[in-house]
């Protein structure tokens, strides 16, 4: 099933120039599973789920071709990375999409790119490979309901650029996304304890701190670096 879903994605997928800068790495060894769980936050679905599967932007297979074939290898930039991680983000849709219609379950996880260095070194990415985005993979255990989603036409712009009217646009998801923090004892006593007193607050002050982007930036830019890909 897993080759099926992984197979389609492939095929399916638009690639940038058709050069499929991108690996994707099947994760199974409980071993691995259990080296990747603290980089992932020790997120439970890491270990709980029978796959992980992460997505790379990969310039590594065609600069190896490049350099067998004498052809000039223009790809150790920021671009080139920009191009691998488009690829790899659209092929994992894909595959997210395909997984799904096949009744398995799945949940991204941004640590991903968050632990990008950590992660490259337990899936023992050569140069030139790094991380974006993965999944764990399986079949769910729940069956929550659909989570809401802005409304479209606050996302939608027709022709150019609307100015967002912001407070209509986030009215429900700021009534709505509070009151499932509240629903949730756990949740709820994380909030309590943080002294948030709206949505908005929870995002960047418990969720998504100035600290903990800034140690997030430094260790993409830093892996990007290692990786080969801010040579200019
Ligand atoms: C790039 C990315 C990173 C994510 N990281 C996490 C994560 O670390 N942990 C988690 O539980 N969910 C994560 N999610 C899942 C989102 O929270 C989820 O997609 C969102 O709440 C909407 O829910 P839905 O996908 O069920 O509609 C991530 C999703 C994306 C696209």
């Amino acid at each position: 099933m897993l080759d099926r879903i992984l197979e389609g994605a492939i095929r399916g997928t638009s690639s940038s120039g058709n050069m499929q800068a991108f690996s994707i790495i099947v994760t199974t060894d409980p071993a691995l599973k259990q080296a990747l769980y603290p980089l992932h936050f020790e997120q439970d679905m890491v270990l709980e789920a029978p796959a992980f599967v992460t997505f790379c932007a990969d310039f590594h297979r065609m600069r190896r071709w490049l350099e067998a074939s004498d052809a000039p290898d223009n790809f150790d930039n920021l671009m080139s990375f920009m191009i691998g991680a488009i690829d790899a983000i659209l092929v994992a849709q894909s595959a997210a999409l395909a997984a799904e219609q096949e009744g398995l379950g799945l949940c991204f996880l941004g640590t991903t790119l968050a632990n990008c260095a950590a992660i490259s070194e337990v899936l023992q990415l050569p140069a030139n490979v790094v991380p974006v985005v993965g999944f764990s993979l399986g079949y769910a255990a729940e069956a929550p309901g659909p989570r809401d989603r802005l409304p479209t036409h606050g996302l939608v712009h027709r022709n150019v650029y609307q100015a967002p009217d912001v407070r209509e646009i986030y009215e429900a998801r700021q009534s709505r996304g509070w009151a499932r923090y509240m629903q949730d004892d756990q949740l709820r006593a994380m909030v309590e304890a943080s002294g948030v007193q709206n949505l908005a607050q929870l995002y960047t002050t418990v969720k998504y701190t100035r600290e903990s982007h800034q140690a997030y930036s430094a260790t993409i830019l830093d892996c990007l670096e290692r990786q080969n890909f801010l040579a200019g």
